[in-house]
């Protein structure tokens, strides 16, 4: 008989995953569901245990995930191309660190998991565990089945499987945010449907009024809201909260899978919107632009290499030591406006800052030698000038093409 660790979120398809690995497998299974601010997890630990699982672990990983994940997201301003701040994205290698914890602990021989043959989510999952534990066996259900909605409600039925109200998208969510696609959100060129939102209300709906606030960061990591010193998964939960109240944090884009397909998704991250751009914001200001044009090619290819499933590859260790160089002095305050679906940073200060009051202002006393500006833009513009004088030089290779190109 075999062992399998299933990783379990109490819907419809991994439900429908417990009878259908004992039946397909001859296997007895253990379910593992994980605390990642989603809520619902005591119910999804009864159901697996109704449906006839050994065994169904709940931990609560919302600490291990805000400590050892979103603290390294925020220092590397996390985006993937330019929009998504990871919330799904960050959550598979954790999952997968903690199925290979216990699946070692209950001898299991294979993890099974609940993701489509189209998504990213499988590459995650699967590179991580085959990384981390490469003598567990790999099963994912869905791949094999094909089965339409109509045959899956079928299956459950006669399995004893509550079968939910359908749901118009596929959602994941975390402390991180949301995660919305499928249904009419196919068509790229329809606007979402209010029911799509949960942690943000649209523009129109929120307040007239502002609301700014401060936060505090001390090496690139925010550790107060208003000078009310907090651990992060706290934070986080306020700032989900107060911005998503404002709308802050609506994410609508398409987006290049792994996989390669383009699909249109929807985000809900306020609390990540509101750090990633308070963050950001501070970093600049803390930093040399030499820090700053470097840090900013290291921070795409983190968000790439983390969407694309290789959080396990050593190279992001590289990339992280990196980033958090450069964070050592990235310790102040910034102050971020809230106001219908925007969050501006309004103001910044720092003791590390290299802003120099003495050399930026134009008012008495400052510090810059202007007069030295003369020799400096003599010798920076060099190159250029003397290209451009290459093509007045007369027979030259340069001339001659210089007047093809006028002819043309
Ligand atoms: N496209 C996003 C990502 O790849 C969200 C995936 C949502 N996952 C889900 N199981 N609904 O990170």
């Amino acid at each position: 008989m075999e062992n399998v660790l299933l990783l379990y979120s109490g819907g419809l398809d991994t439900s429908c995953m417990v009878p259908w690995l004992r039946d397909h497998y001859d296997a007895q299974v253990t379910t593992l569901t994980l605390d990642l601010g989603q809520g619902g997890v005591d119910a999804a630990r009864e159901k697996a245990l109704e449906l006839g699982a050994v065994d169904a672990h709940v931990i609560d990983a919302r600490e291990a995930f805000a400590d050892e994940y979103l603290t390294r997201a925020i220092r590397a301003n996390g985006l993937y191309q330019d929009a998504y701040p990871l919330a799904t994205a960050l959550a598979r290698p954790l999952m997968a660190e903690q199925a290979v914890a216990v699946a070692n602990e209950i001898g299991a021989d294979a993890v099974a998991h609940g993701c489509t043959g189209k998504g990213n989510d499988q590459v995650r999952f699967e590179v991580s565990l085959g990384a981390l534990a490469p003598h567990l066996a790999i099963i994912a259900p869905i791949r094999q089945w094909n089965l339409d909605r109509e045959s899956e409600v079928a299956y459950a039925r006669e399995h004893g499987i509550p079968v939910p109200p359908e749901s118009t998208y596929s959602v994941d969510a975390n402390l991180w945010g949301r995660s919305i696609e499928c249904g009419v959100l196919e068509d790229p060129f329809h606007e979402p449907p209010r029911d799509v939102y949960e942690m943000c209300v649209p523009p129109e709906e929120a307040p007239d009024d502002p609301e700014t606030i401060e936060l505090s960061f001390e090496q690139g990591l925010p550790i107060s809201l208003d000078g009310v010193g907090m651990p992060l998964i706290d934070l986080i939960a306020s700032l989900n909260e107060r911005a998503g109240r404002h709308g802050v944090g609506v994410v609508d884009m398409t987006e290049d899978r792994t996989v390669g397909l383009k699909s249109r998704e929807i985000y809900e991250s306020p609390a990540a919107t509101v750090l990633l751009t308070a963050h950001r914001d501070l970093e600049r200001f803390c930093s040399t632009i030499h820090e700053n044009e470097f840090k900013a090619l290291v921070d795409r290819r983190w968000a790439e290499l983390v969407y694309k499933g290789l959080w396990h590859d050593p190279v992001r260790d590289s990339l992280d030591a990196a980033i958090a160089s450069v964070n050592a002095t990235v310790t102040g305050a910034v102050r971020v406006k809230l106001y219908k679906g925007q969050a501006i940073v309004v103001g910044r200060a720092s003791d590390q800052s290299i802003y120099d009051h003495g050399l930026a202002t134009y008012d008495e006393g400052q510090t810059f030698d202007q007069q030295a500006s003369e020799g400096f833009i003599k010798i920076w513009g060099l190159p250029t000038r003397v290209a451009r004088g290459r093509q007045q030089r007369p027979g030259t290779d340069a001339a001659s093409e210089a007047s093809l190109q006028h002819a043309s």
